[in-house]
């Protein structure tokens, strides 16, 4: 796991975009596999600059998402679909279909995850997965006490997840967002062929920390990573705050990525 650690999120949000710019330029039909949460967008904006500078296209680029709330339609403004389309792929040059969302409004759920899993096998597997982390450590909404090798499935929230995002919901309050979701599960996005994770601000510190140097762990799904043979954690400095090593990671980093 590298662990790149930036004086701002803007610096981070850069930095992993041009990792990404870089892999789809070289390889055009790179197949992404995506994230929500407001951690992300700053990276995608600079993901469309460089689109708009030409310096980049996603014609044949194909994405995945991690997960949607079960109960909620495409249209609707805090499903994941709706916020992929405004803060992505309208600022981009993709076929919109050549991007997936689940479908939390899918009649058969069971059937529903197999296929979206099966789409991405035939695809050839993610090349890059995007990732922020919840507050608790989870991945996608991979809560705690998630087996490590879990699937894409139906997944249940835990009440701190559905307060930290009530935010986001109608008046901010936590009835208004589902308990349940579709989510890709940890064994599924561990077999991306790389991982980019972002985190920033003080309030994802501890859940970086057991990340990063905690023992492995269905109670931070994040741990799994430790596992990936080629993850990187771009985070700021009050994310990286908690991390014993931070300053060897860092220099790590820069000596790899500089070279
Ligand atoms: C949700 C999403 C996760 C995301 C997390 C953090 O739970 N399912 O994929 O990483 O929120 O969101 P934020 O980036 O807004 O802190």
């Amino acid at each position: 796991m590298e662990i790149v650690v930036c004086k701002t999120k803007e610096e981070a949000s850069r930095k992993a975009a041009a990792m990404i710019t870089a892999a789809v330029q070289k390889n055009p039909r790179t197949v992404l596999g995506l994230a929500t949460g407001s951690t992300p967008v700053l990276m995608y904006t600079e993901m469309a600059k460089a689109v708009k500078a030409k310096k980049v296209s996603y014609k044949q680029v194909k994405s995945w998402n991690l997960d949607e709330y079960v109960g909620l339609a495409g249209t609707h403004d805090q499903s994941y679909r709706y916020f992929m389309n405004k803060n992505l792929f309208e600022k981009i040059d993709i076929k919109i279909s050549n991007t997936h969302v689940l479908n939390g409004l899918a009649k058969d759920f069971a059937k529903e995850c197999a296929s979206y899993e099966a789409a991405i096998k035939k695809a050839g597997g993610i090349d890059i997965q995007v990732l922020g982390i919840g507050s608790d450590g989870h991945i996608a909404f991979n809560e705690p006490g998630t087996s490590l090798s879990s699937r894409t499935s139906v997944v249940y929230l835990t009440p701190s997840t559905i307060k930290d995002n009530a935010r986001l919901f109608f008046k901010g309050k936590e009835a208004e967002v589902p308990t349940r979701a579709l989510s890709m599960g940890v064994g599924t996005i561990c077999e991306a062929k790389k991982i980019i994770l972002l985190a920033f601000g003080k309030g994802k510190a501890d859940a970086v920390k057991g990340m990063v140097e905690g023992g492995v762990s269905q109670f931070c799904t994040a741990s799994a990573l430790q596992l990936h043979k080629d993850a990187w954690v771009f985070c700021d400095e009050e994310a990286a705050s908690k991390l014993k090593l931070k300053k060897y990671y860092a220099w790590r980093s820069e000596t790899i990525l500089g070279a």
